[in-house]
């Protein structure tokens, strides 16, 4: 074996640092993510907004990416990315997605299962873009995202010609860069516990109510 698959192969994480029990749960799913990420920002947690989204195409075969996730409540999930992207081709193919975050320094993982239900609107698109730095704006414009690149020039390139066509002047929203918004219909929150006997209680919606269970580690 390998020093780095012996290395992988004998880490032994304990989890500890607390528990989720249904006395303390919250009634909603959004209510329950919104206690967790304020835990998680409180908590100082690296990337707090990172999270993994799996698409699947119309092969049903799946991929996935990190992506940021920008505002959440209703049970409404907002991500920004290219709409002319791998992700963004096969969400139009196939709009159940699935979105993971893991915040190490908690124990906690919290997976969300849902449907692209449509494109953010325009004024928060509008807002959310005219928000970032120059650079940002300038960077969403050059790149055509998941596409293949002769070499790291052209995408340079594509990055001097948009700095000199937009030189003085108020850089717009491209069209083909927006949001999305998830309505989330599953939801599992996961706490690490010791012997990796961790618990996990998740909320799925049964006839518009959600129904809380707890599944086996
Ligand atoms: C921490 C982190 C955050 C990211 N956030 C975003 C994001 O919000 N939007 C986005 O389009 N890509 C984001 N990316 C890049 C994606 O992971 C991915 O490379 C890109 O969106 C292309 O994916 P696709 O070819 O599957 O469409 C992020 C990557 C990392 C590591």
């Amino acid at each position: 074996m390998n020093q780095v698959n012996q290395h992988i192969s004998q880490l032994r994480e304990d989890f500890m640092k607390g528990e989720l029990s249904e006395i303390h749960l919250k009634k909603t799913p959004d209510l329950q993510f919104e206690q967790w990420m304020s835990d998680a920002i409180e908590a100082k947690v690296n990337e707090v907004a990172a999270c993994n989204l799996a698409t699947v195409n119309s092969n049903h075969k799946p991929s996935s990416r990190i992506v940021y996730l920008r505002e959440f409540g209703n049970n409404e999930f907002y991500f920004y990315t290219n709409y002319d992207s791998r992700k963004a081709a096969e969400i139009a193919d196939n709009p159940f997605v699935c979105l993971t975050f893991f915040w190490p320094e908690l124990e906690r993982q919290i997976r969300i299962e849902g449907i692209v239900v449509k494109k953010a609107e325009t004024e928060k698109s509008d807002a959310y873009f005219n928000a970032r730095p120059q650079d940002s704006k300038i960077g969403a414009w050059s790149s055509p995202q998941s596409r293949v690149l002769k070499n790291r020039e052209e995408l340079q390139g594509f990055i001097e010609q948009n700095k000199k066509k937009f030189e003085d002047q108020e850089i717009p929203r491209p069209e083909f860069w927006g949001g999305y918004i998830i309505k989330a219909t599953y939801y599992e929150f996961w706490q690490g516990r010791k012997n990796r006997l961790h618990d996990r209680i998740r909320f799925s919606l049964e006839n518009e109510n959600w129904k809380i269970e707890r599944l086996a580690p």
